[in-house]
């Protein structure tokens, strides 16, 4: 089954790790943390077996003309137009071709985070990766500023910039996309119905006000090629988070992945309470079924990665 099978009995007791989060059984060390080279170099040829991430980042301009109509990835029934504008955005060949680093941060957005020091350390890797256009100027101490990649869910729009209903929440955004210059904003348009107007008002913006940022939306195979990998390696994985999903894409391109932010649990390991995102007041909600994460079985499974030297996980303070 190869080494990263989780057993059967592991898998079914991940409802128990939730519990259990407070105790040690996600205690790991960082010190003495070393590179396993051969095992990084069979994961990247293991999942290049189901998706390239230098090609399912992002579709390309070519794959459509404006007013072609194409399926939501997951909702099959319901049709979207290929707009002008989004069509306009879409990148002429994918922004991370032949891009390959030392090392890179995937940052993902616990409340872990929050007193960790981490900025210094996240910023000095070669490529830095984080998730839906979460804020970075007032927290840079604990989570860095560097910003080489950045994935924008569309709810975003509606979560942190109220809709741009008011001047101020576009001229926020603005500015905020206008600090992040010529890296990847990565906007996964294709997945559900419901965002596609808030997708087009981004676009519209960035058009607009004529920012440098590279949009990227991911191809419509990747999200199903990312759960086939997890779940031949018995990972059963529904929904793969965004950060589950940048992990996976990093192996392509990254010899060295140093994961920060992620933690989905309500407490530490000493039992102090940690927020759901260290920057907002969302609350933990993989624990109703609404939720499609499965954030502590994803957890479980990069910890252990952690263990075998296939990445590096930090969850404690970084200085
Ligand atoms: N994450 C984590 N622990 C948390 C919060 C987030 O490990 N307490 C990781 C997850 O991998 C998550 C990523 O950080 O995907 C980014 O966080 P977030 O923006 O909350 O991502 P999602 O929940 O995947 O986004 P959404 O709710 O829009 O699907």
């Amino acid at each position: 089954d190869g080494e990263l099978s989780l057993s059967r009995s592991m898998l079914n007791s991940s409802d128990k790790i939730i519990q259990k989060s407070g105790s040690s059984i996600f205690q790991h060390s960082v010190e003495g943390w070393k590179i396993n080279s051969s095992l990084v170099l069979e994961i990247r040829k293991n999942i290049l077996r189901f998706l390239d991430a230098e090609r399912d980042v992002s579709v390309v301009k070519s794959s459509f003309k404006p007013g072609d109509v194409i399926h939501y990835v997951l909702d099959r029934r319901r049709t979207l137009n290929i707009s002008q504008d989004l069509h306009s955005l879409l990148p002429e060949v994918s922004p991370m071709k032949n891009r390959r680093f030392k090392t890179c941060a995937v940052v993902g957005n616990s409340g872990i985070l929050l007193d960790s020091e981490c900025g210094k350390e996240i910023d000095s890797h070669d490529f830095v990766i984080r998730c839906n256009l979460a804020p970075v100027v007032e927290f840079a101490a604990d989570v860095g500023t560097k910003s080489d990649f950045i994935t924008m869910n569309p709810s975003v729009v509606q979560r942190a910039f109220g809709g741009f209903r008011n001047e101020s929440d576009r001229e926020k955004f603005v500015h905020r996309l206008s600090m992040l210059n010529d890296s990847v904003l990565w906007i996964p348009a294709f997945m559900v119905k419901g965002g596609e107007k808030h997708v087009e008002w981004v676009n519209a913006l960035i058009l607009k006000n004529k920012l440098k940022v590279r949009t990227a939306y991911p191809s419509l195979r990747l999200i199903h090629a990312v759960r086939g990998y997890w779940l031949t390696n018995k990972v059963h994985i529904k929904r793969p988070s965004t950060g589950l999903l940048m992990y996976t894409l990093a192996t392509r391109f990254c010899d060295e992945i140093h994961l920060y932010g992620f933690w989905p649990f309500p407490k530490d390991l000493y039992g102090k309470p940690v927020k759901y995102h260290y920057y907002d007041d969302l609350k933990y909600r993989y624990f109703s079924n609404a939720s499609p994460h499965r954030m502590p079985l994803e957890f479980k499974t990069l910890h252990m990665l952690h263990n075998q030297g296939a990445l590096k996980l930090t969850t404690g303070k970084c200085v």
